[in-house]
C-alpha cells in the first residue's frame, strides 16, 4: 500500500476514519428532507399532538416505541413490520408483545407524509420525530431530530428476544452493560432512564418487585399490591403508572422517587440503591435542567444507533410492510 500510495493518500484516509466520515450515523442529518418534503416535521407534529390529546399516555409509548426500535439492531424501523406467512417480526418479541404501542399513530403519520411526498421518508425516521414530539408535548425538553435513516427489509425476533433490551428484572450492572452493547455511555443510560416518569408499566413487569424487593417503600408496595395480585397469571395486564406523581408530565418526578424507593420497576430502582449511579440519580432530582439537556443529548445518541443510510434499505411505502 505505502508504495502505491502517495503519503498524503494515507494521512487523508486516516484522518477520515478517525473523524468517523465512514460510519452511517455521520451521514444522518437535521434537514435531510427540507428540500424533499418540507413539511415533514409540521405534519407529524400535528398527528402526534392529536394522538396525545386523545390519551395523553400515547406520548410514552410512542418514546418507548424509538427506543425498542434502536435497540433492536439498529433505529431501522423494523419493529413496525408486522409478521406474514413466510416473515416472523418482532411485534410478538417478549419485551414488545402486549406491551409496545403507537403504530397507528406512526402509520397515520406515514400516509399523511406519503400523500404530500411519495417514497420520500422513512419510518425508522418517523419513529424518531414521533419521540421527541411526544416528550416536547408531555413538557420535556426539545431537540433537533437528525434525520436520514432509511428502513430495514428484515427484523429480527430472537435478537429481539435474546435481551438486548434489558428486563425489568435487569441488575445494575446489566443496564450498564447493555447501553454500553449500544455505544452509550451510563450517564446516558440514567438520563434516558428517566423516560419512566412518564407512562404505565403493567403487574407482569413489577410483581416481584413489589412482593419480593426488600429496597422498596411500604406504603408504596401495599398500594400497588392493590392492583397487581400475588398470583402469577392473575391481573398481569393491570397497569399502574411508572411515576406515581405525574405520569403524564415529563420531569424530573421519576428521579426523586428513587430517592425514596418508589421506583415501580426493580431496574429503576437499581439506580438508586447504593452503587456507582446513586449520584446522578441525586442530581437529576434536584437539577431538571441538567437532566432536561442530558436527556435530549442521550436521545440524539440513541438515534445514531446504526441507522440504515445510502443505498442500504429501502424507504417503505407502509410502515407495517416490506415494499
Ligand atoms: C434502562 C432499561 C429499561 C428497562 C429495564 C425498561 C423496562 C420497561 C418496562 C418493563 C416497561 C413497562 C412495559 C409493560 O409492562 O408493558 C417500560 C415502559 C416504558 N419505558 Fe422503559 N425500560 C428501560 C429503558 C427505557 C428507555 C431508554 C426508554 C426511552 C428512551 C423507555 C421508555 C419507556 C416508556 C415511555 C414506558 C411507558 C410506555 C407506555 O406507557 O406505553 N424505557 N419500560
Ligand atoms: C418471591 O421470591 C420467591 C423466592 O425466590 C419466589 O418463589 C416467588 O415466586 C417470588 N414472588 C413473586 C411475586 O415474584
Amino acid at each position: 500500500m505505502a508504495s502505491r500510495h502517495p503519503i498524503w493518500v494515507i494521512v487523508a484516509m486516516a484522518f477520515v476514519t478517525t473523524l468517523g466520515w465512514g460510519s452511517a450515523s455521520a451521514q444522518l442529518s437535521t434537514n435531510f428532507y427540507s428540500k424533499s418534503c418540507p413539511n415533514v416535521l409540521s405534519t407529524a407534529k400535528s398527528v402526534v399532538q392529536s394522538a396525545v390529546s386523545k390519551e395523553r399516555r400515547m406520548g410514552a409509548s410512542l418514546l418507548r416505541l424509538f427506543f425498542h426500535d434502536c435497540f433492536v439492531n439498529g433505529c431501522d424501523g423494523s419493529i413496525l413490520l408486522d409478521d406474514t406467512s413466510s416473515f416472523q417480526g418482532e411485534k410478538t418479541a417478549g419485551p414488545n408483545q402486549n406491551s409496545v404501542r403507537g403504530y397507528n399513530v406512526i402509520d397515520q403519520i406515514k400516509s399523511k407524509v406519503e400523500s404530500a411526498c411519495p417514497g420520500v421518508v422513512s419510518c425508522a425516521d418517523i419513529v424518531a420525530i414521533a419521540a421527541r414530539d411526544s416528550v416536547v408535548l408531555l413538557g420535556g425538553p426539545s431537540w433537533e431530530v437528525k434525520l436520514g435513516r432509511r428502513d430495514a427489509r428484515t427484523a429480527s425476533l430472537s435478537r429481539a428476544n435474546s435481551g438486548v433490551i434489558p428486563p425489568p428484572t435487569s441488575t445494575l450492572s446489566n443496564l450498564i452493560s447493555r447501553f454500553k452493547a449500544q455505544g452509550l455511555s451510563t450517564r446516558d443510560m440514567v438520563a434516558l432512564s428517566g423516560s419512566h416518569t412518564i407512562g404505565q408499566a403493567r403487574c407482569i413487569s413489577f410483581r416481584p418487585r413489589i412482593y419480593n424487593d426488600s429496597n422498596i417503600d411500604s406504603s408504596f408496595s401495599k398500594t400497588r399490591q392493590g392492583k397487581c395480585p400475588r398470583t402469577a397469571g392473575s391481573g398481569d395486564n393491570n397497569l399502574s403508572p411508572l411515576d406515581l406523581q405525574s405520569p403524564t408530565a415529563f420531569d424530573n418526578a421519576y428521579f426523586k422517587n428513587l430517592l425514596s424507593n418508589k421506583g415501580l420497576l426493580h431496574s429503576d430502582q437499581e439506580l438508586f440503591n447504593g452503587g456507582t449511579t446513586d449520584s446522578l440519580v441525586k442530581t437529576y432530582s434536584n437539577n431538571p435542567k441538567t437532566f432536561n439537556s442530558d436527556f435530549a443529548s442521550a436521545m440524539i445518541k440513541m438515534g445514531d444507533i446504526k441507522p440504515l443510510t445510502g443505498s442500504k434499505g429501502e424507504i417503505r411505502k407502509i410502515c407495517s410492510k416490506i415494499n
